[in-house]
């Protein structure tokens, strides 16, 4: 079955276009797989502001091309997304404010946009990719040193994650910001704050330069997102100084080349992730399966775990590699900032027949804010108004998140055992603000 869905795309300096996000349904028994070729795209030679990924052509024959890399096993539509090309910066002008209304229709209709890549982060991505496979070639014990008791940073073997109480197949790096013991916050036990047990330079350097040109990517994305749900400047992007942002750097294993801990062919359980945007590059394999927006599957993970969300249910949709592009979900506190106007993204991975790398950039509020729904923008589900005046600590938030994933951790053991939860309440962990005073 074939299905079709509309979408408006406006294009800088030219007459709104309507453009199609297509969709397939196709189911995969074990053995299939291929490469997902980009069908032409180029872009380097892209000039518009939204992109097609391919010149259109048949259909069937196209969606079938896609849906070949998809995971055997699973049932699901195959998007063929729209690829937007970002300005180098957002300034307010007409086009990007079209770009941002773009944007913003995508993430309502699909949960998910795709990116072109700059030259320069594809190269970025080349080299973090090749680290990634060196260090996961390592030897287990090589690898499993990696770790900080005061930080979630660092290595997380196939089967320690847990998401709805299941073991998750992915074998991970986690990058979150690298803070000396001597740095006042860690002196001050603040959760979750601590180094980076990097391996070794060949890890560190390509990962460093990856993450901090994402940041820019990050930020010129939510002033489009501002400018997109015509709120003020600042609305989102406010958050984000001293933002929290992080990366998760991850290798699944082929489906049948397991440690049992999990659930056969189930990379990650569906669930959504917490902050503000998650930016991905995946290789050539294939594997993400998202949800889009619908009012009737209402969730908010900051109250209520959206982990095992509607995993075994219908309704997913497979998003196929395509080289040369990120794709951006949002998060929860996306979802909570805007009164569910636009929604943070169910996904969930599936294991192919070949072991498979992506990287997943957290573009973050700061640890220390404290974040308020904005008043012009509301989904019709708006909060009541005593939890709309508290607001949510996004320190708060993704420590729970943590815990929850790594209950076996020692790093959550022993924010367990020093007690340091209830620091999460003082003032000085609300600021917004720099580290405390030493
Ligand atoms: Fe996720």
């Amino acid at each position: 079955m074939q299905s079709i869905l509309p979408r408006s795309i406006p294009v800088l300096g030219r007459q709104a276009l309507s453009g199609k996000a297509m969709l397939s349904t196709v189911t995969h028994g074990p053995g299939l797989f291929g490469i997902a070729m980009p069908f032409g795209f180029n872009a380097k030679t892209a000039q518009l502001t939204t992109l097609k990924s391919r010149e259109r052509g048949p259909p069937s024959s196209i969606d079938g091309c896609l849906a070949k890399t998809m995971p055997p096993g699973f049932k699901a539509q195959v998007a063929n997304l729209d690829t937007f090309k970002l300005p180098e910066r957002v300034t307010g002008t007409a086009g990007d404010v079209k770009l941002g209304q773009a944007l913003v229709r995508a993430w309502r209709q699909d949960g998910i946009v795709q990116i072109a890549m700059s030259d320069k982060h594809m190269s970025l991505w080349q080299d973090a990719k090749l680290a990634s496979r060196q260090f996961f070639r390592k030897q287990h014990s090589e690898k499993a040193v990696c770790v900080d008791s005061q930080s979630y940073a660092g290595y997380i073997a196939s089967g320690e994650e847990v998401t709805d109480g299941i073991a998750d197949y992915s074998e991970i790096f986690t990058i979150t910001r690298d803070l000396d013991p001597s740095d006042p916050r860690v002196r001050a036990k603040w959760p979750c704050h601590g180094p980076c047990p990097w391996p070794d330079v060949d890890m560190k350097e390509p990962m460093v330069r990856y993450n901090e040109s994402l940041g820019a990517e990050g930020e010129r994305l939510l002033q489009l997102a501002e400018l997109g749900l015509g709120v003020s400047p600042g609305s989102l992007t406010r958050y984000t100084r001293d933002g929290w942002h992080h990366t998760r750097v991850l290798r699944f294993p082929p489906r049948n080349a397991t440690n049992g801990k999990g659930k056969e062919g189930r990379g990650i359980g569906s669930h959504t992730d917490y902050g503000l945007l998650v930016i991905s590059a995946q290789d050539d394999v294939g594997g993400l399966f998202v949800r889009r927006p619908d009012q009737r599957e209402r969730f908010a993970n900051w109250e209520k775990s959206a982990a095992g969300l509607k995993e075994d249910d219908d309704g997913w949709i497979y998003i196929p590699p395509v080289e040369g592009v990120h794709t951006v979900i949002l998060g929860d506190m996306m979802q909570y900032l805007t009164n569910d106007f636009l929604t943070a993204t169910p996904h969930k991975v599936g294991l192919n027949t070949r072991e498979r790398f992506a990287l997943a950039y957290f573009h973050e509020p700061s640890f220390q804010a404290v974040l308020k729904p904005l008043d012009k923008v509301s989904g019709g589900m708006r909060l009541g108004r005593s939890k709309e005046q508290e607001g949510i600590h996004y320190g708060t938030h993704f420590t729970n998140m943590f815990m929850r994933n790594y209950p076996d951790r020692v790093t959550t053991k022993r924010l367990i055992a020093e007690d340091r939860y209830c620091l999460l309440s003082t003032p000085e962990m609300r600021t917004m603000g720099a580290a405390p005073a030493s």
